[in-house]
């Protein structure tokens, strides 16, 4: 996913220095090319020669001591770069940069670097509370500096609070959300939808669906990826929120149709991937149903269709997308669907096509389109598929 991308990561004197050993791993199994620079600070936590093993390249620490393969070290490490990490990043560094002090090497190949920056601060709490701190890194934010938030939890000095380094598979997903992909998104607001509803029967019971959310999560997942905007109202799933996606967390289909309405209209892209449950129970007991009153019939009401609403709603230079799932006649019934929804495009796939379904990882789908092109044929990764739905959807639009 970053092969070709190269990723420079400073590290600094704190203990989440060890952290730093897993991105850079992360990142080497990702497939970018890393350099490792440290401070003298950090040396006292990891040597440099374990992330010398891990990129296999020379560690830069020393401002005097070159290595041979690179012509003016701090200048020709910032031009490589797509993109700078300092992690961990202690009040120091912080300080130093918005001091514009360059007095190691780290500072001054970050000084001297047009790639973005993203900082990581580690540290205590009160440190990272201290006003001069939070004054710094206002500063670095204003000037265009990227940060993460440090994550709340144990500390190492004893005390618990804010000021942990995020785990490195957040810092990962980070950085690709900043350079894996070209940002050919940018400037759109894309809205999907993922993953079963929910309805209730009783405080335990309910009807749902087997939808693992996979597909909408990785349309989500794309979006952000490409820079868009990016929305995702999903149902009860397993699975992670995706890294730089507004997550709307809904459970029955009425609460996805309030959460879809109300953000749609702002919306260029909208994407139906959630499977709607079309049925609710018409009451909800508000007590578990006990087995012995032998309930030998549910009453269903039928729920909103949240696509054909957006339908009706569709604005001007909206495009709107659905997905439809059969088990037979799936082209004639997709097209149908389409038309009645008022789509622009339609996804459908086949629930007993070996590769295609809810849980697994891959698909295989037929995209059709309401002006006539040419249907297209798509299988493989769900990730690979999301990204060719989001290139077709943004190609539609005027
Ligand atoms: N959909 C929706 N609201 C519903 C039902 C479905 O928004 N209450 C959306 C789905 O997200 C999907 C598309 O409509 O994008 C088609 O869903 P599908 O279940 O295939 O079709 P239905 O309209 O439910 O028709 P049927 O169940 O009869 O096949």
């Amino acid at each position: 996913m970053l092969k070709g991308k190269n990723v420079a990561v400073c590290v600094t004197g704190g203990i989440a220095a060890f952290k730093a050993v897993s991105v850079v791993s992360g990142l080497v199994k990702l497939g970018a090319g890393v350099d490792v620079i440290m401070t003298a600070h950090a040396c006292e936590f990891v040597t440099p020669l374990t992330f010398r093993s891990l990129t296999k390249t020379p560690v830069v620490t020393d401002m005097f001591a070159e290595p041979e393969h690179m012509d003016i070290a701090h200048i020709s490490l910032a031009q490589k770069a797509d993109l700078f990490v300092i992690a961990p990043a202690t009040a120091n560094v912080i300080g130093k940069l918005a001091c514009g002090i360059a007095d190691d090497m780290l500072t001054t190949t970050v000084m001297a670097t047009r790639a973005p920056v993203l900082i990581v601060p580690a540290m205590n709490t009160n440190m990272y509370d201290n006003p001069i701190v939070r004054e710094n890194i206002a500063k670095l934010k204003r000037l265009g500096y990227l940060f993460m938030e440090p994550a709340e939890g144990p500390l190492a000095c004893g005390a618990s609070g804010r000021g942990r380094m995020p785990e490195p598979a957040e810092i990962i997903e980070r950085i690709k959300l900043e350079i894996a992909r070209e940002k050919d998104l940018k400037g759109l607001r894309v809205l999907v939808t993922a993953g079963p509803t929910r309805e209730a029967i009783d405080p335990v019971r309910y009807i749902s669906n087997g939808s693992s959310g996979k597909m909408g999560y990785a349309l989500a997942a794309a979006a952000a990826l490409r820079g868009a905007e990016t929305t995702l109202v999903s149902g009860p799933v397993a699975l992670e929120p995706p890294a730089g996606v507004e997550t709307v967390s809904v459970v029955s289909a009425t609460e996805m149709y309030e959460a879809v309405l109300s953000r749609s209209a702002d919306s260029d892209i909208v994407i139906m991937a959630a499977a709607v449950g079309d049925f609710r129970p018409e009451s909800v007991s508000e007590e578990k149903i006990k087995k012995s009153s032998c309930v030998s019939e549910l009453r269903l009401a039928k729920n909103p269709d949240i696509l054909a609403e957006l339908g009706r709603r569709k604005g001007e230079n909206q495009v709107l997308a659905g997905f439809c799932m059969e088990t037979e006649d799936l082209i004639s019934r997709a097209r149908e669907k389409m038309e009645r929804k008022n789509c622009d495009m339609i996804a459908a796939n086949n629930l007993k096509t070996p590769g295609a379904g809810f849980a697994v990882d891959t698909n295989v789908v037929t995209l059709l389109f309401r002006d006539g092109r040419e249907p297209v044929k798509l299988s493989g990764a769900k990730t690979d598929i999301a990204h060719e739905i989001l290139t077709k959807a943004a190609r539609l639009r005027k």
